[in-house]
């Protein structure tokens, strides 16, 4: 058998995501119609080894619970838990923390996937990969610019066997383009034996941390040995796994040529909603807006939102539940979340509109596109970095005629005037 893990993080991430991450946790925030993880799921579920799927992370126990018990009659092949780490043990600190529950079963292979990022998540394709090299490891890898490369993990690996020779987190300086999408396989045989390494490596080590105080600082002594031990639990796939699972194991890369991103920033759901949207298209989903005059695929409108028939909408639009659209509004490349209202005549473009927010008639909401290879969504205005998506935290009010651009604005604000390039707390 094969067993999934979605690592979801907790309250104190996704802070980049904000103000969204405000309302609603970053995984369970809705891009093309569902939930992040939801993305997931759809294709977990297309692997048929898989029966069983771990959420792991350190939010509260009862955010995951409404998304469960759907998740769980769309996708019936799955069962679906969530397991919580009583605080943040790091990207593998929280796999060996729940390694008893995830071995139940003595599953061969566990899938590992990091919930920031969208992506066609190619699971079988990895899977052959593993079983055609007898792999203790495959990485899903990507290509980036040469630019966007050192913000993530990179792989130097043999482009004839494929196989990984070098692994380094977020280096420096540029050592190689094709980069780590946070999508694994790991054999258990080799995963566990090798965080369990990683511990004792770091037990093993002295801690300098007791050495550097001087004499009679021995409260702050005690503060730096309790904040080490601390430290010493979270263990990191990145860091403290992947660069030795190089250098030892049976560890190889299976490049996507498909679509890829990150979401970090809030901004970043719209490529997301987009590149998601596309793929549904792609793959025929009866979820979707049939084209018409006024509908420019892809359009996603949920079936209690109401848009009138002059409202032009699309291309990458996602309306949420009763969520309003009137006439002779525009609205392109844009995320308009549950209960928002858009009056007549809006124009709505490279924006997230927030739950329960209103965009008065005439009025022109909107954010700059950015090439899709960049792999960022701020731009520099005025010699200064702002957020290429304009943002409307909850319950945020435009006036009637008032123009939007390039803001992030923060829950319950009321914009009576024209504002450009800026942060409105
Ligand atoms: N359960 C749990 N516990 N999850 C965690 C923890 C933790 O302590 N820390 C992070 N996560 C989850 C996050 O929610 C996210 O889904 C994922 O692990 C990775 O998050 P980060 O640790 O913030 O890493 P990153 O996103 O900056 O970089 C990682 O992903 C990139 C691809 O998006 C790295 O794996 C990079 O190498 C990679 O390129
Ligand atoms: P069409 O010719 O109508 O297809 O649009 P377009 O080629 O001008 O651009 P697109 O369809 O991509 O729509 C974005 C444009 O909508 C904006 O650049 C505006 O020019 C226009 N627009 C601005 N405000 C409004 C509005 O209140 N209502 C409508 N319907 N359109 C607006």
């Amino acid at each position: 058998a094969t067993k999934a893990v979605i690592l979801v993080g907790g309250a104190s991430r996704g802070t980049r995501f904000r103000p969204l991450s405000l309302d609603v946790p970053k995984p369970l925030f809705d891009v093309a119609g569902h939930p992040i993880i939801w993305h997931c799921l759809t294709a977990i579920e297309k692997v048929p080894s898989i029966q069983e799927v771990y959420l792991i992370g350190y939010y509260e126990e009862s955010v995951f619970r409404d998304f469960i018990k759907d998740a769980s009659t769309q996708f019936p092949n799955l069962t679906i838990k969530y397991l919580r780490e009583y605080q943040a043990l790091g990207t593998a600190g929280g796999l060996y923390h729940f390694r008893d529950a995830i071995l139940k079963g003595r599953p061969e292979h566990i899938f590992v996937l990091n919930s920031d990022v969208c992506c066609s998540f190619p699971l079988n394709e990895m899977l052959k990969l593993a079983q055609e090299k007898d792999a203790e490891a495959v990485i899903l890898g990507t290509r980036v610019s040469e630019e966007a490369a050192t913000n993530f993990g990179c792989i130097v690996s043999d482009a004839h066997t494929r196989r990984v020779l070098h692994y380094v987190e977020k280096p420096e300086s540029y050592i190689s383009n094709l980069i780590n999408c946070g999508v694994y396989l790991f054999s258990t045989d080799a995963i566990f034996p090798s965080i369990r390494t990683a511990i004792k490596r770091r037990t093993d080590r002295p801690r300098l941390a007791s050495y550097r105080s001087s004499e009679n600082l021995a409260s702050s002594f005690m503060l730096d040995d309790e904040a080490e031990s601390e430290k010493n639990e979270v263990i990191r796939l990145e860091q403290d796994i992947l660069s030795d699972m190089a250098d030892n194991k049976q560890f190889f890369v299976y490049e996507t040529k498909d679509f890829w991103r990150q979401i970090k920033t809030a901004g970043s759901a719209i490529p997301a909603n987009a590149l998601y949207l596309q793929k549904a298209m792609q793959n025929g989903s009866q979820e979707l807006a049939p084209p018409s005059a006024n509908i420019i695929p892809p359009v996603y409108i949920h079936p209690t939102a109401h848009v009138h028939p002059t409202a032009k909408l699309g291309p990458n639009v996602s309306i949420g539940p009763r969520a309003t659209v009137d006439a002779g509004a525009r609205v392109k490349e844009s995320i308009v979340l549950e209960d928002a209202e858009i009056k007549h005549d809006a124009c709505v473009l490279y924006s997230i509109i927030g739950w329960s927010s209103r965009v008065g008639a005439w009025a022109r909401v909107e954010g700059t596109p950015t090439p899709v290879t960049s792999h960022n969504t701020s731009i520099v205005k005025n010699g200064v970095k702002v957020q290429a998506i304009t943002i409307l935290g909850k319950e945020c009010a435009v006036g009637d005629e008032v123009r939007v651009q390039n803001c992030v604005c923060l829950p319950f604000k009321e914009l009576k005037r024209d504002v450009a390039n800026e942060v409105i707390m």
